[in-house]
């Protein structure tokens, strides 16, 4: 038998079996009960809260032999090739891929044409808010005097982008989010139906993160499921497979943050990355983690918080006399944009890491007039009247050229080697210096990946392979000393550009 995904297996096939949603279960099953259904729907919410289910359950409805109750029966031939997508009079359009006039003219010289195999027919109308505005004033005519026996379910998840003159003419029902409880209690019932044996604290996260909708609910166990092969599915399986990171490291982050700390901040993404934890994914974790925060901040321990638990919980209620509501709404601002971008961008950590940077300075403005991080940058080196200055702007300008060509091959390799420093090059060796704040910057650089990337690049600059070494120096050293101390490693002669 061909593999059923589990959100098909289980969708709801009478109004008895929707979870949540009860206002609009009630009022349309009392609608088919009492034969007065309208002939145009609007049902708006979104994704996977049960929009297209309903709309088929009606659509059985109006169609079952053996109606009982307002229900469907789903044995009856009709229900069963509706069930099956085989119905000729339940016609399904995606608006999201037939967007034009054609087919609407198409649906209007339909729409005339009696029922061919049941007793209603039934356009269910997915995505509807995708129609040009042509094809909606084609759909406006249509059901401004729709023919007898002919239903309208239009669906959407942007119900603002609906004309009025559209919504007007349909009873509109607004689909909500569910529960984590809703969603909890159904993907118990499903993982027991089907031998899953799934822990309570994977179970909860897992119905967290379905964010209400029951549809992802479901994917997300099926797709975990699948992944692992055996029965049971413990809470760091789910982590694992969805590429997610728990509350604790989140709770650690944003401490980081908050407290300014960037090279733990660094060294936190860091792991993250090198867990395989992808950039994209760690935005919108971030972006869910500072929503709870916020919405913790207004309601308190009331608050549906989607993603947090408890380890989150503890940690907002420890900050939160220090937080200002405006930063952290700025943050979370900052946190989506970069989530978004992140959907087309290479260069993806360098992103990253300058975004929880960018929230870092927020939050440090806040504390006082201490500077920023960026700001703290380190003076530019004072310059000594007996210094070689020659030499000093021949490796300055050696480093801006590694810099730059490295930056051309790898945007992240260039993120890292741009907070060191050059040394100089001695032996076929090129000696790169790191503050000591920077120890995930060096151990990153000295990663194969991004060596490679800075051999080629010195390959290109100086015409022969060079190997490198990274050094860490004392942050005093580092700032003003360093000049002079590549200068006693290596003399000045030895700092070197080719054309
Ligand atoms: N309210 C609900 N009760 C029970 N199961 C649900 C509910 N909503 C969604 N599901 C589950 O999710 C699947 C998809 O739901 P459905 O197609 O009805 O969502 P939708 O609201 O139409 O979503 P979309 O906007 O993405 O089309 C169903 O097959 C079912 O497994
Ligand atoms: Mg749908
Ligand atoms: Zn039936």
């Amino acid at each position: 038998m061909a593999y059923l995904a589990l959100y098909r297996a289980w969708r709801p096939r009478r109004f008895a079996e929707v979870v949540g949603q009860e206002k609009t279960v009630t009022a349309l099953r009392n609608a088919v009960r009492e034969g007065k259904l309208s002939h145009a729907y609007l049902f708006s919410g979104p994704r996977g809260t049960g929009k297209t289910s309903i709309a088929k359950i009606i659509a059985k409805a109006v169609n079952c032999e053996n109606l009982s109750e307002g229900e469907p029966c789903n044995q009856c031939s009709s229900c069963q090739d509706i069930n099956n997508g085989n119905f000729m009079d339940v016609i399904e359009i995606d608006a999201a891929s037939n967007r034009g006039i054609d087919e609407i003219r198409d649906l209007r010289e339909k729409v005339r044409v009696l029922p061919a195999q049941g007793k209603n027919k039934v356009y269910i109308i997915d995505e509807v808010h995708m129609l040009t505005t042509e094809a909606f004033n084609a759909l406006l005519k249509t059901i401004e005097e729709p023919p007898d026996a002919v239903i309208f379910i239009l669906a959407t998840t942007e119900s603002h982008k609906i004309p009025a003159t559209i919504r007007s003419r349909c009873q509109v029902y607004n689909f909500r989010r569910l529960t984590t409880a809703e969603i909890t209690e159904r993907l118990s019932d499903v993982a027991a139906n089907d031998g899953i044996i799934l822990e309570p604290e994977a179970l909860l996260l897992l119905a967290r993160r379905a964010n209400g909708g029951m549809r992802d609910a479901l994917s997300m166990l099926d797709q975990i499921y699948s992944y692992k092969g055996n029965n049971s599915i413990s809470k760091q399986d789910v982590l694992e497979v969805m590429g997610l990171v728990d509350d604790a490291f989140m709770a650690q982050l944003i401490a980081a943050v908050l407290s300014q700390d960037t090279p733990s901040i660094i060294g936190i993404l860091g792991t993250a990355f090198s867990q395989g934890k992808e950039a994209q994914q760690l935005a919108r974790e971030a972006s869910m983690f500072l929503r709870d925060f916020l919405l913790y901040l207004v309601a308190g321990k009331e608050a549906d918080l989607v993603v947090a638990g408890e380890e989150s919980q503890a940690f907002f209620e420890q900050q939160k006399s220090q937080i200002n509501m405006q930063n952290l709404l700025r943050a979370l601002r900052i946190m989506m944009d970069t989530a978004d971008k992140l959907r087309f961008s290479e260069g993806q950590k360098y992103l990253l890491e300058i975004a929880f940077m960018e929230i870092a300075t927020l939050f440090s403005e806040e504390k006082s007039a201490q500077p920023s991080f960026l700001e703290e940058k380190k003076p530019k080196k004072k310059a000594d009247p007996r210094a070689k200055a020659s030499s000093n702007e021949a490796q300055d300008a050696l480093w801006n050229k590694i810099l730059a060509a490295v930056k051309e091959k790898k945007i992240p390799t260039h993120a890292l080697l741009v907070q060191g420093k050059l040394l100089g090059i001695k032996d076929d060796t090129v000696y790169i210096a790191y503050k000591k704040g920077y120890k995930f910057h060096k151990e990153r650089m000295e990663e194969r990946g991004n060596r490679e990337i800075l051999g080629q690049a010195l390959k290109e600059i100086m015409g022969r392979d060079i190997e490198s070494q990274f050094i860490f120096l004392d942050d005093d050293q580092y700032n003003d000393i360093i000049v002079k101390k590549a200068l006693e490693f290596f003399g000045e002669e030895l700092v070197e550009i080719k054309d």
